[in-house]
C-alpha cells in the first residue's frame, strides 16, 4: 500500500469515528408541547354522540334561545331562521319525501345532540366557540321548538336534550344492514 493511500485511509477511519461521536453527542431539543388529551373532557373534545355523551352541564329554553337568535344569528339565517343569506335552520318537516324536499335541522338531521354539537363549534361563523353552553341550550331549545319538536316551555339539558326524536330519525338507511 502507498504512503498516500495509507494516510487516506487513516483520515477515512478518523472521519468515520470523529462523526459517529458527533452523532452521539447530538442532543434533540423537544419542539411543540405534548398532545392534548383528548380522551378526557376539554375544549379540543367537542364531539357529542346521539347518545349525549360529551354535553356539558346547561340549561336553556325556547324564549332567552329567541332573543339570542335575534342578536346573533337572525343576520345571516333570517329573522325566524329562515330567508336569510345562509341556510335556513327551522322549517320544512315532512318535505323530504316530497317534491320540493329541504333539508334543514328539524327535516333532516337524525338526532338533536348534532345540534348542539354543530352550534358550539361552528356558529356564529365569525365566532365560533363564543357562546356558553347556556347559550347553546336555549339556542337548540329555540330552534327545536320552532317546528313543534319540543314543547316551547322546556328547560332543555344536557339530560333532555340526548331524548328528543328528531322526525327524520328512521330515515335513514345503514348501507351495511347487517
Ligand atoms: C355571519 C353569518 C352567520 C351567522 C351570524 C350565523 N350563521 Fe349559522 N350558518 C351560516 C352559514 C354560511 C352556514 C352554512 C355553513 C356550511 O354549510 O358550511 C350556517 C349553518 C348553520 C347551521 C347548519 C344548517 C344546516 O342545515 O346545515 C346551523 C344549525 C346554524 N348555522 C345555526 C346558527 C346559530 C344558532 C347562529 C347564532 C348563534 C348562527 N348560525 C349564526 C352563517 C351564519
Amino acid at each position: 500500500m502507498s504512503t498516500a493511500m495509507t494516510s487516506n485511509l487513516i483520515i477515512s477511519i478518523a472521519l468515520l469515528i470523529f462523526s459517529s461521536l458527533c452523532h452521539a453527542d447530538i442532543v434533540y431539543q423537544p419542539l411543540g408541547k405534548p398532545a392534548a388529551d383528548i380522551s378526557k373532557q376539554s375544549e379540543w373534545n367537542l364531539t357529542i354522540s346521539p347518545d349525549g355523551k360529551n354535553l356539558p352541564e346547561g340549561t336553556g329554553n325556547a324564549a332567552q334561545g329567541a332573543k339570542i337568535f335575534a342578536l346573533q344569528c337572525a343576520a345571516c339565517h333570517g329573522p325566524e331562521g329562515v330567508g336569510g343569506s345562509a341556510d335556513p335552520v327551522i322549517g320544512e318537516v315532512g318535505s323530504l319525501a316530497s317534491e320540493y324536499p329541504e333539508k334543514t335541522v328539524n327535516s333532516y338531521w337524525p338526532y338533536a345532540t348534532t345540534l348542539f354539537d354543530y352550534i358550539r363549534r361552528a356558529m356564529p361563523i365569525d365566532r365560533p366557540f363564543s357562546l356558553s353552553a347556556d347559550e347553546v341550550y336555549a339556542l337548540s331549545a329555540y330552534i327545536l321548538s320552532q317546528d313543534g319538536i319540543i314543547d316551547a316551555e322546556l328547560d332543555l339539558t344536557e339530560k333532555n336534550l340526548p331524548q328528543v326524536t328528531m322526525p327524520n330519525r328512521d330515515g335513514f338507511i345503514s348501507i351495511y344492514p347487517d
